[in-house]
């Protein structure tokens, strides 16, 4: 193996870990060489990067392309030239990482907007079912669209499980049409079991759609291997797409035609360039689309997806276990001396590329303590330290000295220090 396995084994029964040591990891990382196609502030250790990703080097060149020849030269025929295709053809270079066909995904709007439509479309597909499914804990939007859905038609019922349900299973009543679920849990890291869950959601008729947000570009989803009906994601966490980005959609190939969402915007239209009254869904995935993309975006996104064609999946997975793993490790005396508790699982085949901690004491400010020092994580309210791992741009001598950072944190006490109390509005 590239990483670890092998190499951890060892270490992690003899406990004997060394900056040597991630060196000579580091040396036969194979996706080592993407690191250098991003433009990472010099001192700065990034483990935010399943939040916003970080920049690309050819991103600029990408947007002064759009500017300057696609917008400056073109003007309104860039659509013809360049815009009008993108959300399928950025959608289509994305399918890859999550398993499915070329033509199952499409790039548009937000996460939430997203679900929103795929929540009417499901429903529309479960005539006499009335209830939908959303998971206690998982991240806000998916419960607010859903709460906000069933608003809108007194008959439906939003009905939420438990905050770490990890399996549903036991929820696909008759009465629910269709269960909205994290791939990839937001705070945890845990990983849900996509081909059991999907399997049994199809035996109960239940309709699922997959939060890729934490999964695609983290972890090699297979959609297509799972049989998976409906997907949603993000591209500016592990896709690097910049800060908003637009989201994609995945519908299976044979469920894409068989009803209408109803954001039924012109672009969405079978013919948006005849201007008819009436509405008629485009084919194919072109029906999820509403109104006018952002160029600008798409082309940075695109810029990021470029990067991804010749990223190795399984190298990935490998990579991601391996960081996760030793920054686990390295941390454990860490945890044990400041009562942090681990909740990521700590099987590395059940989490994703993130570690999480619960820490009771003035948490926020260990996270802008250690941004001081030039280590960017994140904090989750009420009390959660999140360490993002993106595998195409961090090592493990990162990992290693991020450690060491966070440990000076805590036994200096400088957390404590009031110049970290002041909370931002991103925390
Ligand atoms: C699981 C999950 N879903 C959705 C979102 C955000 O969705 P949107 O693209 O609508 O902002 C996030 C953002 O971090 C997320 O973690």
């Amino acid at each position: 193996l590239t990483f670890l396995s092998a190499h951890f084994a060892k270490v992690s029964t003899e406990m004997k870990y060394s900056l040597e040591m991630c060196r000579e990891i580091d040396d036969r990382d194979k996706l080592g060489r993407f690191k250098q196609a991003f433009n990472l502030p010099s001192g700065i250790i990034y483990l935010d990067g399943n939040s916003l990703g970080a920049l690309p080097g050819h991103t600029r060149q990408r947007i002064e392309k759009i500017i300057d020849d696609e917008w400056g030269k073109h003007l309104i025929d860039g659509w013809n030239v360049s815009w009008w295709q993108a959300p399928s053809r950025i959608g289509s270079m994305l399918a890859r990482l999550i398993g499915a066909k070329s033509e199952e995904v499409i790039v548009t709007d937000t996460i939430s907007v997203n679900l929103f439509k795929l929540i009417a479309y499901s429903m529309n597909l479960s005539p006499g079912r009335r209830v939908i499914l959303s998971e206690g804990g998982n991240f806000p939007t998916d419960q607010y669209i859903a709460q906000g859905f069933a608003k809108l038609q007194p008959h439906i019922e939003h009905r939420t499980m438990p905050p770490g349900c990890i399996d549903p299973k036991p929820h696909f009543t008759s009465e629910v049409a269709v269960a909205i679920l994290s791939h990839i849990d937001y705070r945890t890291g845990a990983l849900r079991d996509m081909h059991a869950i999907t399997a049994r959601g199809r035996e109960a008729g239940v309709h699922i759609i997959w939060d890729l947000a934490h999964s695609a570009g983290a972890y090699p989803v297979d959609l297509n291997g799972a049989h998976a009906e409906f997907a949603v994601g993000c591209t500016y966490k592990y896709l690097n797409g910049g800060p908003g980005s637009p989201a994609f959609i995945y519908v299976r190939k044979d469920l894409c035609e068989l009803t209408e969402q109803p954001l039924a915007g012109w672009f969405g239209h079978a013919d948006p360039f005849a201007f008819e009254e009436k509405y008629r869904p485009g084919s194919g995935l072109r029906r999820f689309l509403t109104g006018t993309h952002s160029a600008l975006s798409l082309g940075a996104l695109e810029a990021g997806m470029e990067l991804w064609k010749e990223v190795d999946l399984e190298e990935l997975r490998k990579k991601s276990i391996s960081l996760t793993s030793l920054f686990i490790d390295l941390m454990r005396p860490i945890a044990e001396r400041q009562k942090l508790s681990l909740i990521t699982p700590i099987d590395p085949a059940l989490r994703g590329s993130h570690v999480a901690y619960l820490c009771d004491d003035l948490g926020y400010n260990v996270i802008r303590a250690l941004a001081s020092r030039g280590v960017i994580a994140d904090f989750r309210a009420p009390n959660l330290l999140r360490f993002g791992f993106a595998s195409l741009y961090l090592s493990h001598q990162d990992v290693w000295h991020a450690v060491k950072h966070l440990s000076a944190v805590f036994d200096s006490g400088e957390f404590r220090e009031s110049r970290f109390e002041c909370r931002a509005i991103t925390t």
